[in-house]
This record gives C-alpha cells, sequence and structure tokens, in this order.
C-alpha cells in the first residue's frame, strides 16, 4: 500500500477521534474514543471489504429484530458467546476473593416470579427429584437471615418457562428466602444441559465457526440483601460433559456441586416429606458486604 493511501486512512481514524475531543462526560469520552480507536485498528487489521461491512450490518440488524423484549435477549446472548459477558463480569468482581464466585446472569431471568416457603416444590414438569440445600453466609461466616433468592432452571426440554409455552407460568422458577440461621432448602428436579437458542444470528455465527451451543447443566441463583452485592451466579452439575466447553465460557470450578444419590432420609428432607429415593446438592454462598 502506498504512503499516500496510509496517510488517507490514518486521517480519517484521527479525525473520528478528534470529533470526541469536547464531549462533555469524561467517561463517554474514554470509552468512545477507545471503540473507535479499536474499531478502526480491527477494521484495518483484518482489511474488511464492503461485502464484509454489509455483512456485519445485516448481521446487527438481524440481531435486534431476533430481541422480543420478553426472554429472546439476542444481543445478550451474542456478548456471551463472545466472551464478553464473563470478562464484564471478571473485571467487576477482581476485588470478590473471599466471595462465592459470579457467572452469567443470561437472558432467561423473569423478575416477579412466585415466593416459595423453606424447600418448597418448584418443579410442575417430570425430572429427577432433587433437593438442593444449604447456607448462605457473609464474609465471616455469619448467617445472612432472609436473603432472597432468585432460583431459575430449565426443564428436562432444555427450555425455560417463558420459552416454551407448554410450560405452567413459574415452572422450575421461585424466590426463596433464607431462614433464621441463613439456611434454604429448594425442591426440585437435576438440572440437564441444555443448547442455547441457535434458531437466529448468534446460532448462524456458532454454526460458521463449528463450535457448539450447549451449556452444561446449571441452576441460576440471584441472590439479594440489603447492604450486600447481589450475587449472581449458577451451581454447575460436576459430572456434565460441557462443563470444559461451555459455550459462553461461564463455568468455574468453585460452583460445581455433586447430586448425590440419597436412598435415606436427612434432616431436612424428612421434615419436607420428600419421597424416596432423590438427589441432594449442598452449597454454602458467601455474600460480600457492599
Ligand atoms: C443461561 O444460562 O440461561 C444462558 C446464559 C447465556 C446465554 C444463554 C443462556
Ligand atoms: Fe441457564
Amino acid at each position: 500500500m502506498s504512503d499516500h493511501n496510509t496517510q488517507i486512512e490514518a486521517q480519517i481514524s484521527r479525525q473520528v477521534l478528534s470529533s470526541f475531543d469536547s464531549t462533555p462526560d469524561a467517561r463517554f469520552k474514554q470509552i468512545m474514543q477507545s471503540l473507535v480507536y479499536h474499531l478502526h485498528r480491527f477494521v484495518r487489521d483484518v482489511e474488511l471489504t464492503e461485502r464484509e461491512w454489509l455483512e456485519g450490518i445485516r448481521f446487527l440488524t438481524d440481531t435486534g429484530h431476533t430481541c422480543d423484549g420478553l426472554v429472546r435477549q439476542e444481543f445478550i446472548l451474542l456478548s456471551d458467546t463472545l466472551g464478553v459477558s464473563m470478562l464484564v463480569d471478571a473485571i467487576n468482581h477482581r476485588h470478590s476473593v473471599d466471595a462465592t464466585q459470579t457467572t452469567v446472569f443470561g437472558p432467561f431471568y423473569i423478575e416477579g416470579m412466585p415466593e416459595r416457603a423453606y424447600g418448597e416444590n418448584m418443579a410442575f414438569t417430570p425430572g429427577e427429584r432433587a433437593l438442593v440445600r444449604g447456607r448462605v453466609v457473609d464474609g465471616h461466616g455469619n448467617p445472612m437471615v432472609g436473603a432472597v433468592m432468585d432460583v431459575w432452571q430449565t426443564a428436562e426440554n432444555g427450555m425455560y418457562s417463558g420459552q416454551d409455552p407448554e410450560q405452567p407460568i413459574g415452572n422450575l422458577r421461585g424466590r426463596y428466602r433464607t431462614d433464621s440461621k441463613g439456611y434454604f432448602a429448594i425442591c426440585t428436579i437435576v438440572p440437564v444441559c441444555y443448547p442455547i437458542p441457535t434458531d437466529g444470528p448468534v446460532g448462524r455465527m456458532l454454526k460458521a465457526a463449528n463450535r457448539h451451543p450447549w451449556r452444561p447443566a446449571h441452576l441460576h441463583f440471584m441472590i439479594e440483601k440489603p447492604g450486600y452485592r447481589t450475587l449472581v451466579t449458577h451451581l454447575f452439575n460436576r459430572d456434565d460433559p460441557y462443563l470444559e466447553s461451555d459455550a459462553v465460557f461461564g463455568v468455574k470450578q468453585s460452583l460445581q456441586v455433586i447430586y448425590e444419590d440419597r436412598m435415606t432420609h436427612d434432616d431436612v428432607s424428612s421434615l419436607l416429606g420428600i419421597t424416596l429415593p432423590f438427589k441432594r446438592a449442598s452449597y454454602e454462598f458467601v455474600m460480600e458486604a457492599e
């Protein structure tokens, strides 16, 4: 490429960067100038053709059109499958060494799900019966009383209620509260692995890259208590075949649990009258003060 052409290209980037010089908000200015800098470097790096540019515009347009404002959020899915969600998560939890590790929120959370009592069943579709029990504590090991735990998972068909019209509202979702000693118990089914939606542009991107769409089996948690940082995380099934290749890069070793076979009752299952046999997973969540 001639020096002349290099100069023209550099001139374009300089002009765009300096067009943000008088941006009043310093953070917005930093974000926009960095975005332009890296975007221009990327375009130069791959020497984007006009056809590829148009293809990119079409892809992003399609991504927007695939969102339904309810449970389908294709932009979050794109961020997740490009590892951006987990990178943002990592950057924002750098100092949380003692707290439970966090992972992607995902696009399938629904607000306002039923309040459920200690140990109440939230599964109204078939599956392997499971008791998920444990405690929520603060960074000093003190029980967190009355922490609100929003919990959600897919049915055995791999779909969330809200995504699948066949499932009753609130199936495999609920808001539990820790008791006076910080304990919680959830009656549910063992989570299964499932593919993220592939019928949109993100699915086309995965296919073109020869990537699979599977997420390892997990149970979602969002735990809230005033004065503490909201904890968004999952518990993954330790024996899942996709732990090493999660389509959204969300797996952390500290978040893996074993669903053990129980042929006899423990203190909680006998209290709740759970039918034998069942599977049991236990976990202690640690929240950090704000
Ligand atoms: C989920 O676990 O619900 C999820 C996370 C990221 C993308 C798609 C689904
Ligand atoms: Fe999920």
